[in-house]
């Protein structure tokens, strides 16, 4: 008897995006003083000038300054009044990142489509006309007070979105080869990461693309758990982290405590020649985490060839991981304020499609010896 194997052909029939995202549109911090942010982001990223909304604009509440560098975008708002839900955000919090805003075709859709698979409502859809067109922003709540915009401006052609003025300015350093928001990461409580997980699945349709556990997050003293959800073309990729029972508290801890809640612990920023990036970040007084000269000492046995030289990465801190499509290079900032909270990431990638889990030691090592400093490990 013979038997014939029958092959079937299966056609995979790919689920409906019902959130299509188009990337970051924008990244709007609450700060305390926004002139003197903007002027700091400027200077030390070479972020530019671009927008502006405040009180010679008619908006008497608060004051937002919006800077640019290729497809980064950050708008940085201050209130004017005490009496403010603004004031009372970073009264809480601090300087952090309040809104995720994120570029859709239609902000109505966005807005129905997640509001109906149980996203809180934050802000429902707005058309904002001026002279330049109009704009739609829609807006859910997110982890702690952070909440995800949604942005349609394909029938708008002014300078950001209405309400703005151009942003003339007499300074405007050199830009530092940042490109554009390649993940952007959450803390949340204890036993709070898979929650937020199934959010990202049901209310945004976000599948969950990595995982790390205590056992591959864990030093001496502390540890986290994380998660990676992305949206379905990869543009939008959201990792969120859980402090895991340690010796002592962990940075995960130390970020809830000071930002009262939960909230983004960092933006990861991409560039395409993280050495020139950085060299000039840090002429310009940006402070990165020291990583200590044992980890080059064994590093390329761990990544294999990597085509830069190793002594540049070595005398910046530059950390190196790879995976199974190539390796990536990144490296971490201090935090961008006083309160140990948020902080960016400088990332080149190589190939790599993943988050650098083989250098997650050596950085909370030098993440505990920052901590012990400020006396809070
Ligand atoms: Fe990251």
């Amino acid at each position: 008897m013979s038997s014939t194997t029958v092959e079937t052909k299966t056609t995979v029939t790919p689920v409906e995006d019902f959130l299509p995202l188009y990337g970051t549109d924008y990244v709007e911090f609450y700060v305390g003083n926004a002139k003197q942010a903007a002027h700091f982001y400027k200077t030390a990223f070479g972020f530019q000038s671009l927008a502006y909304s405040g009180p010679e604009t008619g908006n008497k509440d608060f004051a937002s300054y919006v800077i640019r560098q290729n497809k980064l975008t950050f708008v940085l708002t201050t209130p004017l009044r005490a009496d403010n839900a603004i004031s009372e955000h970073i009264r809480l919090h601090g300087d952090g990142v309040k809104f995720l805003a994120l570029k859709v075709d239609d902000a109505t859709d966005a807005w129905k489509q997640t509001t109906q698979r149980g996203g809180k409502s934050f802000k429902e859809p707005e058309t904002l006309k001026d002279k330049d067109g109009e704009a739609v922003i829609s807006g859910i709540h997110t982890y702690g007070e952070t909440v995800h915009l949604f942005i349609e401006r394909k029938n708008y052609n002014g300078i950001f979105l209405p309400g703005f003025i151009k942003w003339e300015s007499n300074y405007n350093p050199t830009e530092t080869g940042l490109q554009y928001v390649d993940h952007c990461v959450g803390n949340v409580g204890w036993n709070q990461m898979n929650p937020w997980v199934k959010f990202y699945e049901d209310v945004m349709g976000f599948k969950n693309i990595l995982s790390f556990d205590d056992n591959d997050i864990s030093t001496e003293y502390s540890a986290l758990m994380s998660k990676v959800m992305s949206n379905g073309n990869g543009y939008v990729k959201f990792p969120i982290n859980e402090p895991a029972e340690g010796k002592k508290k962990s940075q995960v801890e130390e970020y809830l405590e000071f930002y009262n809640g939960e909230g983004v612990q960092h933006v990861a920023l991409a560039t395409n020649n993280i050495i020139e990036t950085v060299t000039t970040l840090k002429n310009r007084g940006v402070e990165f985490l020291k990583i200590p000269a044992s980890y080059y000492a064994d590093v390329l046995s761990r990544v294999g060839h990597i085509d830069e030289d190793l002594e540049p990465l070595q005398e910046l801190g530059i950390l190196i991981d790879k995976d199974d499509e190539g390796y990536l290079l990144q490296i971490f900032s201090k935090p961008l304020q006083d309160r140990p909270t948020v902080f960016f990431e400088i990332i080149q990638r190589k190939g790599a499609k993943s988050f650098g889990k083989g250098n997650f030691k050596a950085l909370f090592e030098s993440l505990e010896r920052e901590q012990a400093l400020r006396g809070n490990l």
